[in-house]
């Protein structure tokens, strides 16, 4: 029978230590993974659940997590008593919760929807347990709470590491963190939990020996290691950031992307890659990124921020940034820069360019070196070329300028005034040549220094 979860879901996320091993003047769970705050890969992995109420438990002056989280609410723990005492600190908002609870801990980013799925299902399955705890077995379990099993194999209590026996010790089942509950039980569970242990700290923990005692039956689900991960310091932040942009490469190529050198690529969390797009070695994505299918990326690309339609072609070594549009069939070379410009269907900006606050119509040219001159030092200018436009090497185009469809633009040209359609513009200087004069010139200078040699 499938357990039911349609029961409502309250979710409250602990964020309240003050992560001191970050070395940080922000909030811990503030740092970023593949572009993204931890407290918010934990937002959207459980949004999964529909929760009806989500709160993040803070401590006095993270202002900016509650910023972050928002539309979630927040509740401040002060001082920091432990974890029963934190998820109590959003007791106010919990009054009433029908359904299940949901706690789960804001510096432990890599967890799953689906585990949290299974998690609600399994408080939602027909014996109807009080708690269900998320284990876990690591490959060190160091200094975690340890999972202590009854002799038919069901969870009895937690045990944290500062408490638990040498026998105790050698459990390699641990407590990953998160928990869901009975809302009509958790009160009474928050109530009943002491702080008469080695910290002195109300351990959330310490629920399930007491759901117990109330006659209530608890249950375990067990989880992958990688996703309980913990981040309390930058080397941690670093392995999670490796955890989980193996995830974004695996889901990559699992949706039809070629990756020739999966391991160098750097995705961000939001990443939108079509099919056959093909991603050459070291490139890197920013937020908001969207490429449609049969678009090449090539080795050394920097892109965020940018849509690429199909068929594009991209680099090596281009750097799209944000507000960047390239256009299907468009082809962006090496050492091109583009930003909040949009390249016509077509168009070829093959080398060493800047491109920025710009429309560049349908399979313009855009010759090596051109560069759009958009800032006057106090305000940006755009720059419009048309269709099918013929940009010669080394342009400077002064915004606020237009290039009309058809036109061509001598190389070198500094173009500071509209160019109509189909017009040759040039604005360099004209070509002198005086035949023999360097000849003449070399010379002179050797009778010079001859003459000089004699002295
Ligand atoms: C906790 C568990 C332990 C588990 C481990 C998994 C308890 C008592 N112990 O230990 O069994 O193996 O996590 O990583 O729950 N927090 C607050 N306010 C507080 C204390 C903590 O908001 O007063 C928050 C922290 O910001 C953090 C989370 O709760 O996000 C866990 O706290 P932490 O101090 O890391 O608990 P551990 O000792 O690691
Ligand atoms: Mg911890």
């Amino acid at each position: 029978m499938t357990p039911d979860v349609s029961a409502p879901t309250t979710l409250v996320i602990l964020a309240a230590g003050q992560g001191t091993r970050m070395k940080s003047r922000q909030p811990k769970v503030m740092h970023r993974l593949a572009g993204r705050s931890m407290i918010r890969h934990v937002l959207d992995a459980a949004a999964a659940l529909s929760p009806r109420l989500a709160v993040v438990v803070v401590a006095p002056g993270m202002d900016q997590v509650a910023a972050e989280v928002a539309p979630a609410l927040t509740a401040v723990q002060e001082p920091a008593l432990g974890t029963a005492h934190a998820v109590a600190a959003a007791r106010a908002h919990l009054a009433g919760a029908q359904g299940g609870v949901l706690v789960l801990f804001g510096d432990t980013p890599l967890i799953t929807a689906e585990t949290l799925l299974r998690l609600r299902q399994a408080l939602a399955a027909p014996e109807r347990p009080g708690v269900v705890v998320l284990g876990f077995r690591p490959a060190d379990p160091l200094a975690y709470g340890r999972l202590v099993l009854d002799s038919d194999g069901n969870l009895e209590r937690i045990v944290e590491f500062g408490e638990a026996t040498a026998e105790e010790r050698t459990i390699g089942l641990c407590n990953a963190g998160a928990m869901a509950f009975d809302a009509e039980l958790l009160p009474h569970l928050l109530d009943g939990i002491r702080n008469d242990n080695a910290k002195g700290e109300y351990y959330l923990t310490d629920a399930v020996a007491l759901a117990r005692a109330m006659g209530r039956t608890v249950a375990m689900v067990e989880g992958d290691a990688d996703e309980v991960l913990g981040v309390n310091s930058r080397a941690e932040l670093a392995v999670a950031e490796a955890v989980l942009q193996k995830r974004l490469r695996q889901a990559a190529m699992d949706g039809g992307a070629t990756l020739t050198d999966p391991g160098s690529v750097q995705f961000s969390w939001d990443t939108r890659l079509g099919r056959d797009v093909v991603i050459g070695p070291n490139v890197v994505f920013g937020p908001g990124v969207v490429v449609a299918d049969d678009v090449e990326i090539k080795a050394f690309c920097h892109l965020e921020g940018a849509q690429v339609a199909s068929g594009a072609v991209i680099g090596p070594f281009a750097r799209l940034r944000p507000g960047a549009e390239i256009g299907q069939d468009a082809h962006i070379g090496n050492f091109v820069e583009i930003k909040k410009a949009s390249i016509g269907p077509g168009a070829k900006v093959n080398h060493l360019s800047y491109v920025g606050d710009a429309e560049v119509g349908a399979k313009a040219n855009i010759g090596a070196g051109t560069i759009t001159c958009n800032y006057d030092g106090f305000d940006k200018h755009l720059t419009r070329i048309g269709a099918g436009a013929f940009i010669g090497s080394n342009t400077a185009l002064v915004a606020p300028v237009s290039v009309g469809d058809g036109a061509i633009i001598g190389a070198g040209s500094v173009v500071a005034r509209d160019v109509a359609a189909d017009a040759l513009a040039v604005t360099r200087g004209d070509h002198v040549e005086k035949p023999g004069w360097a000849a003449r010139f070399r010379a002179a200078k050797a009778r010079l220094k001859a003459a000089k040699a004699r002295e």
